[in-house]
């Protein structure tokens, strides 16, 4: 057979199959080499260096995923610490992009129990002088951030970020003093004083 001239052919046949011992190309073998290197790397980082942990946790997937969400809870944490520490301080904002950003919010958020113009329906009108945890802007946001779980008011800080809690805020500021037809009465508050710079 003229096969068997070729300096590639092996000597073995079975059932009339021979097999030529062709050369890898040279950037395979380099590729096989590299993925060995890194398999050893891999090996001592995660399963020796990492051991205990990687016992604990379950995975290089849970591992990481836990220490993430960790490091993303102590961040969100101290963020909302340091927004709730500032509520005193807080002034309703008159910028119209965040003013519409908060009537989005609230249309989307907030109408289907304080109805769209603020006049009330489960939840109270927001529009009168009537406020059952006080009418100064910071109570406003403190009675967002915190809700009232109790009567079906939202722990909006559960759900919306402080930029949107005072955006919302700053809206409901701005409805103040609007009268819209058929506002929800108020209940047992008693109104609070309607000094001007309440309403400013
Ligand atoms: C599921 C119904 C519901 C939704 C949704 C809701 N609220 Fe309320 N809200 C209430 C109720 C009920 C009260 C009254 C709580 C009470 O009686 O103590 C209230 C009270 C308030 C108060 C205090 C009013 C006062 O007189 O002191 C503010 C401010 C307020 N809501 C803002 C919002 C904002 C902003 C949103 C949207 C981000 C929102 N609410 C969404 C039901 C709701």
């Amino acid at each position: 057979m003229n096969e068997e001239k070729d300096p590639l052919l092996l000597q073995h046949e079975m059932d009339g199959i021979r097999e030529l011992d062709n050369q890898l190309p040279r950037w395979w073998v380099w590729l096989f080499n590299l993925s060995i290197v890194f398999a050893a790397g891999y090996l001592a980082y995660y399963h020796v260096l990492k051991a205990s942990a990687f016992a604990q946790e379950g995975g290089v997937a849970a591992f990481e995923y836990k220490a993430e969400m960790q490091r993303g809870t102590e961040l969100k944490s101290a963020a909302m610490g340091k927004f709730e520490a500032g509520i005193p301080n807080l002034t309703p904002s008159q910028d119209p992009i965040l003013l519409n950003n908060g009537k989005q919010i609230f249309l989307t958020s907030c109408a289907p129990c304080h109805r769209s113009d603020g006049g009330g329906l489960v939840g109270p009108n927001l529009c009168d002088e009537y406020w059952i945890h006080g009418s100064n802007f910071a109570d406003t946001v403190t009675t967002i951030w915190n809700g009232v779980p109790a009567k079906g008011m939202i722990t909006w800080k559960n759900y919306l970020n402080p930029d949107q809690i005072k955006s919302v805020a700053s809206y409901i500021h701005t409805l103040r003093g609007t009268h819209p037809p058929n506002p929800k009465p108020p209940e047992n508050q008693t109104p609070v004083s309607t000094a001007p710079s309440q309403f400013e």
